[in-house]
């Protein structure tokens, strides 16, 4: 609904948990968590990466959805009518970082589509081959292919955005997520019995301390700031539209636990299988996209598996996807008085142009910026730079300058207490900003 008048609501506190969790759930936990883990050496990582969620993750993550709920506005919006002042502009970088994200993200998402089509044209002869490499490079070194698909993407994300928030995604997402994990673990299965699994499976679970860098910190910390869907106003956008007699500390956690359990999972898919087919556990974002079909082509049926697999990944993309771009619309429908029709198609139009120049980095029509084609740095600047800052913005502004207001929401005015309020109002006060401020300026290695 735009202009306040009647503000749309989730369905109820299971609604809003798994609006979340769909935002949370997405290509970070299937896509980027495994290849970002292959890249930093493996389980130590792993290690670090859970620590960093379960503390500041969560953290964060109750403060903006009690900035949300309180504000009952959008990112902008919400720092305005609490604080004034200078704090709006955290949000606005949330709405850049929006429009960053989501750029690129539709590439990627373009390519899970692409992907249940080639399950049964050519994608498993290829793997049979031995040959998915060259397949996957094939297709995304092709522009033209790749811009088709993430238009279609961008599409059907603009128009769920434009639908509004309650009727369809959380129905959706009641079933969809479910489904996905169940094909996780039944992926698990195969995985993990191929022949040369054994050494995955150690990479993944078995921790070297030596392999920790600095920079593997910054990449845990924007890993999980990219997998939960925080620093960026998406939890201050959904919180807006939750209830004020749901409990908010249970919600969060839930959609940590849930976002963390897919994304372990999806790890215990992939490094087996790397392992098994001998690929390079750093071998970046191609990583899924070359493995999987290695597996899928070894299976009875797998070309099922296989359009199956790419269409959950399809569906859990597609639920972040609108979280993006609900950011950024819900800017324009609230602080702009634009109809959400407007801000749909207009915005979402020029996030699919933005997203062009990954495209073209990719086949090399763009050269690379010192060793980061276009996307990886679209990717990098977002994740590892602005989420992080949104953080600890958001962190200090609960911590010390919006503590009583807080306090209400996270104990809905008392009648719920909260039994970690304390812990947790000293992590937004020192320990975040100072964790994540450390970080950002040891770990950043372009
Ligand atoms: N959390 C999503 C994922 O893991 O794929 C990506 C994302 C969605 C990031 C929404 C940020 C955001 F606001």
């Amino acid at each position: 609904m735009s202009n306040g008048t009647q503000r749309e609501q989730w369905g109820s506190k299971m609604g809003f948990v798994l609006a979340a969790a769909g935002s949370a759930v997405g290509l970070g936990n299937i896509w980027r968590f495994p290849y970002i883990t292959g890249q930093n050496g493996g389980a130590a990582f792993v290690l670090l990466y859970v620590a960093l969620v379960f503390v500041i993750g969560f953290s964060v993550m109750l403060a903006e959805i009690a900035i949300g709920r309180h504000a009952q506005l959008n990112a902008v919006g919400a720092f305005r009518k609490i604080k004034g002042g200078a704090w709006p502009i955290v949000g606005w970088m949330g709405v850049i970082a929006g429009f960053i994200i989501l750029s690129y993200y539709g590439v990627i998402a373009g390519w899970t589509m692409a992907y249940i089509v080639k399950s049964f044209t050519g994608l498993m002869d290829a793997a049979k081959a031995g040959t998915a490499a060259d397949f996957f490079v094939g297709f995304i070194t092709n522009p033209g292919a790749v811009i088709a698909w993430q238009a279609a993407f961008m599409f059907l994300t603009i128009f769920i955005v434009y639908k509004g928030i309650g009727g369809g995604i959380e129905k959706y997402c009641k079933v969809l997520m479910p489904a996905l994990f169940l094909i996780l673990l039944v992926l698990i299965v195969r995985a993990v019995t191929l022949p040369g699994a054994g050494a995955g499976i150690e990479f993944y679970l078995k921790p070297d301390f030596s392999k920790l860098t600095t920079g593997a910190l910054g990449a845990a910390l924007g890993q999980a700031f990219f997998s939960l869907s925080l620093g960026m106003g998406c939890m201050i956008t959904y919180g807006s539209y939750l209830g004020k007699k749901e409990i908010l500390p249970g919600a969060a956690i839930q959609v940590c636990f849930i976002d963390t359990a897919v994304a372990f999972l999806a790890g215990l898919v992939i490094f087996p299988a790397v392992f098994a087919f001998a690929l390079e556990p750093g071998a970046g974002p191609g990583l899924t996209f070359i493995t999987l079909p290695n597996v899928f082509a070894q299976m009875p049926g797998g070309m099922v598996w296989s359009a199956l697999f790419f269409l959950l990944l399809f569906v859990a993309a597609l639920t972040s996807a609108i979280s993006l771009l609900e950011v950024v619309a819900a800017y324009f429908i609230d602080e702009m008085k634009w109809s959400r029709t407007k801000a749909a198609f207009i915005m979402g139009g020029i996030i699919f142009l933005l997203g062009i120049p990954s495209v073209l980095g990719i086949s090399g029509a763009i050269p690379k910026l010192a060793g980061r084609d276009f996307l990886d740095s679209a990717d990098f600047i977002a994740s590892n730079v602005l989420l992080p800052l949104g953080g600890i913005f958001i962190a200090l502004f609960v911590g010390w300058f919006w503590t009583d207001g807080a306090k209400q929401e996270v104990d809905n005015n008392g009648a719920v207490p909260f039994s970690l309020y304390v812990p947790w109002l000293w992590v937004c006060r020192v320990v975040a900003p100072l964790a994540i401020a450390y970080i950002l300026i040891t770990g950043l290695k372009w």
